[in-house]
């Protein structure tokens, strides 16, 4: 809170008392003047404040009689289905997705007008020109950098750096023990092959992110897909029931923090819970945290691997989605692994170019990372509102979306019965891409959800583009009703 501008400290001022009913629907803003007088701001901090509140969509201006007090339409959607935790969990299968999501991937490479498929910010959320002077001063500073062989287990002053801003999730690790890969997928594949072998069964979220299900099919294992809330998570009940039913899984794979697709966040009760019952079934957990620095606040949230006293759990992250889409730089923190995943990384891939690691490294070391961090988050919540609040206007009624506390995505339920396959052809005859929800499981059971990215800029053009897909799943699922009937 101290770090926000004192315009913004002063907005979340007034939100709360509109939200705590102390400033009512209709209510007149106190004036310009009075604000002025009331907090000692200047006339421009005052008007900044009134017009952050009227972005948000809280706040409308009345010609010549000030700023009155609205709700947005966001607030009045209804949040997605809580998944029924039934007496059986559905057995484990391979994973037949590759094909599908393959397809989808190759169709929507072509070029389009709004890619709404994306699960990153927008280009000019990320620190380019800083990153871009770091590029050119250390390839000056080690002018060999490119021709010399790479230091073997990865560069010393990133692994010293990740392993700092790991304390920022509580997490107490040294330098020796982060391996660096290629991405956080990079480190999803090491884990695997480091706990698990082709036939083997993996607990996974359900809805989980596709590029895992893809994984789980290229190295032949099975997907036992967990029920998981749209708000706090995988279930841990179910988990606990499906270990007591199934005495073949060799792993648990959870993204506890902005789940992709769902944005949904465990609260500290079910990380504890969860990692004690992986301790105590002696199954390996590995924890994705490709999304936890994008949680809308000051604090980092504590990652499953802070609780881990036994190197039970396998940590994986990456900057690609907090710093440098353009950039593979991830990590892994393996636990009891440690020695087998540094031996596989060498076989898979070798080690890490090393230019990235030291830009890396240099930017995550200084304050600037820290400033970066603050203004991407407060850009991807205003965005995430501006995109709900389309969504609230031009979508269809029965749709439903949970509001996540931070993130890049909007995870949206249509109209039960609309086909996410059919929206996603039709979006594209009119060149906006969508992620349809049937890539996110092996089942059939996410068919009518979109994975809708909220990290661009709201700009006139994406809000044509929000009305027309509000059209074509209007269509979609009206279409639908008649078939039914
Ligand atoms: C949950 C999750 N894990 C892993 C990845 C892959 O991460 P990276 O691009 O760092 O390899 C993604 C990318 O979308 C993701 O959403």
């Amino acid at each position: 809170m101290q770090n926000l501008p004192l315009y913004k400290q002063l907005a979340d001022h007034y939100l709360n008392a509109i939200r705590c009913g102390t400033l009512k629907l209709g209510d007149r803003m106190p004036s310009v003047r009075k604000l002025m007088h009331v907090h000692g701001v200047s006339l421009s901090t005052a008007l900044q404040l009134c017009r952050q509140l009227e972005t948000e969509g809280w706040l409308e201006a009345r010609p010549r009689s000030g700023y009155f007090v609205r709700q947005p339409r966001r607030v009045r959607l209804i949040p997605a289905q809580e998944p029924t935790i039934g007496k059986i969990i559905d057995p484990a299968q391979f994973v037949g997705i590759h094909e599908k999501v393959s397809e989808i991937i190759a169709q929507g490479q072509r070029q389009v007008k709004c890619n709404l498929a994306r699960a990153t910010g927008g280009p000019a959320l990320y620190p380019h020109q800083q990153l871009r002077s770091l590029t050119v001063s250390t390839l000056r500073r080690y002018p060999e950098l490119l021709t010399k062989t790479i230091t073997p287990g990865g560069n010393r002053e990133l692994k010293a750096a990740l392993a700092k801003r790991a304390l920022d999730s509580g997490i107490s690790t040294s330098a020796d023990q982060v391996i660096i890969t290629n991405g956080c997928i990079e480190a999803l594949n090491l884990a695997l092959r480091a706990v698990a072998q082709a036939g083997d069964v993996i607990a996974v979220e359900s809805p989980t992110f596709y590029g895992l299900l893809q994984v789980l099919e290229s190295l032949g294992m099975k997907a036992l897909e967990i029920p998981t809330s749209p708000s706090t998570g995988i279930s841990v009940e179910a988990l606990e029931l499906a270990m007591r039913t199934y005495d073949n899984i060799k792993a648990v794979v959870v993204v506890p923090h902005l789940q992709n697709p769902l944005g949904s966040m465990m609260p500290d009760q079910h990380k504890q819970k969860l990692v004690a019952l992986c301790e105590k079934q002696g199954i390996p957990l590995i924890e994705d945290d490709s999304y936890s620095a994008l949680a809308d606040g000051d604090k980092i949230p504590t990652a499953l691997k802070q609780w881990d006293h036994s190197g039970n759990v396998i940590y994986c992250a990456s900057v690609h989605k907090i710093l440098a889409p353009g950039m593979r730089v991830g990590w892994i923190l393996a636990g009891r692994w440690q020695e087998r995943v540094n031996m596989l990384k060498y076989a898979h891939t070798r080690y890490n170019e090393e230019l990235s690691q030291i830009v890396t490294a240099t930017f995550l070391l200084s304050s600037a990372y820290d400033r970066h961090l603050r203004k991407l988050r407060s850009s991807l919540a205003v965005q995430r509102e501006k995109m709900a609040e389309a969504i609230a206007t031009y979508f269809p009624e029965g749709t439903r979306v949970t509001m996540p506390a931070g993130g890049v995505s909007l995870w949206v339920e249509m109209p039960a019965g609309t086909s996410s396959r059919a929206v996603f052809d039709a979006a594209l005859e009119e060149s906006i891409l969508v992620s349809p929800g049937l890539m996110y499981s092996n089942s059939n059971r996410f068919d009518h959800f979109l994975r809708i990215n909220c990290g661009m800029p709201y700009t006139q053009d994406l809000d044509d583009a929000m009305r027309l897909l509000g059209r074509i799943i209007q269509h979609q699922a009206s279409s639908k009703q008649h078939i039914a009937a």
